[in-house]
């Protein structure tokens, strides 16, 4: 029997370093357009008690029923990888009183969300999420900056061929009387519907517009609208949300269908969706939540956020053929022979590093050959030759790889005359 070999887990990926200048550019992009808009980074646990999931997101959603990643440690707790981040954030602003400092408090979040989803292109069992949360405002117009935010962000991005469509889900008040109607709609067609949605029809009727179902959309079709059904107050903050997305030139497509697959929305609902993704086209998406907070114990607090998926952004980068410039890689490359080469090579490449100069050599004293091949595919711009010389006239040689030019420099002040020359800053 051969040796097993283990492989990385179903639905998840390796970042590789051909691609982390891609990430960081991504990373880079988005703590910019975040400190532009004002929000302060927050970092969460990975993990966190299963209940905080359930009672923010809702037992008939499809996160909770059938993605999360549970377990037990070994105290018997119940723990939950984190399928999403804005249940975290607000136990995280609650249990830190938050609230106390400022009464809007702007957050964001950068990290892995686990979510057992049958893998397929763009969706993962991990995936990193870029999120915002807005806590403590139920003005329209945070709606609308935070969704000019997000396009801001995919144009910074140099994303193109997206949509945002938007959407109203109501509020407490007007939601019950919507479901009443939905259901009575779901009851006329039970047949059509599959188990699931038999079983959301009577539980949780809006969860039935999840379904992907070909023919559970169909039964949908002539479905009461949720905003179509919205009271007085749901109306007007829909009707000004969308007044403002205007005013910020952003177009938009009302989708009464949109209802994102969490409970604690309400009002507002949002998704970027993208040409270039197929099935899992919504790059991010996000909405109101004005609810969740007083849910898990906190006082009544409007709110509002959106989550996007990296590698979704790194998908359509790659479809929209967005260049990403290199970043600063080796500058230096130390050639040395002979042990007293290597031990003034060791010294350099020390004080190189202090002075911010990047570089490295090769310990094993090969053959110049091969150190020279060495230097030439790690893209050295310069390499730095310790001959014996040179050595006994105190000096190296550095060659300029682009231009050919070499040039004797004294080993005393090598690293000052390398930084100005790879213009390092240190
Ligand atoms: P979500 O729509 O479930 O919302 O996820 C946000 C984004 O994460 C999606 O638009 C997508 O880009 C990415 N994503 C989700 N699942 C996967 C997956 N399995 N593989 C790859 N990418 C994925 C939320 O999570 C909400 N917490 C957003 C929010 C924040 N709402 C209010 N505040």
């Amino acid at each position: 029997m051969g040796i097993m070999k283990i492989q990385r887990p179903r639905g998840t990926a390796d970042m590789l370093p051909d691609e982390a200048r891609r990430w960081h550019f991504v990373e880079d992009v988005i703590r910019q357009v975040a400190m532009l808009y004002n929000y302060r980074e927050i970092r969460t646990p990975i993990f966190e008690s299963t209940d905080l999931f359930i009672k923010s997101e809702g037992e008939s959603t499809d996160i909770v029923s059938k993605q999360m990643y549970t377990f037990k440690d070994r105290a018997g707790r119940s723990l939950t990888l984190r399928p999403e981040m804005t249940p975290n954030v607000i136990r995280a602003y609650l249990e830190h009183s938050l609230n106390q400092k400022e009464k809007l408090i702007k957050l964001y979040y950068v990290g892995p969300i686990f979510r057992y989803e049958k893998p397929q292109a763009g969706r993962y069992r991990q995936h990193h999420q870029f999120g915002i949360e807005a806590i403590g405002s139920a003005e329209p117009a945070l709606d609308a900056e935070v969704v000019e935010m997000i396009m801001y962000l995919y144009h910074k991005l140099g994303l193109t061929g997206l949509k945002a469509i938007i959407n109203s889900v109501g509020c407490r008040k007007c939601r019950p009387a919507y479901n009443a109607l939905l259901k009575n709609y779901l009851g006329t067609k039970m047949r059509e519907l599959c188990a699931d949605c038999r079983r959301r029809a009577e539980a949780n009727p809006l969860r039935v517009f999840d379904c992907k179902e070909p023919l559970c959309s169909a039964a949908l079709c002539q479905a009461p609208r949720v905003c179509d059904n919205l009271c007085d107050a749901c109306r007007d903050h829909f009707r000004t949300f969308r007044a403002l997305l205007e005013e910020s030139g952003i177009d938009y497509q009302v989708t009464p269908e949109l209802v994102r697959g969490l409970d604690y929305y309400t009002r507002t609902a949002f998704e970027i969706v993208s040409e270039d993704l197929g099935a899992q086209n919504a790059v991010g998406g996000g909405g109101r939540y004005d609810d969740l907070i007083e849910s898990l114990g906190g006082p009544p607090t409007p709110a509002i956020g959106f989550g996007t998926g990296l590698e979704r952004i790194l998908m359509v980068m790659e479809e929209r053929g967005v260049a990403v410039a290199d970043e600063g890689a080796l500058s230096v490359y130390l050639v040395a022979w002979e042990k007293e080469g290597m031990d003034a090579g060791r010294k350099l490449l020390r004080s190189l590093r202090r002075g911010g100069v990047s570089a490295d050599m090769d310990y094993r004293m090969s053959s110049l050959k091969s150190q020279l091949r060495r230097a030439d595919r790690l893209g050295a711009p310069f390499i730095l030759l310790l001959g014996k010389d040179e050595r006994a006239r105190g000096t190296a040689k550095l060659r300029n790889m682009k231009t050919g030019d070499e040039r004797e420099i004294a080993l005393d002040g090598a690293t000052e005359s390398i930084r100005q020359l790879t213009g390092s800053r240190g």
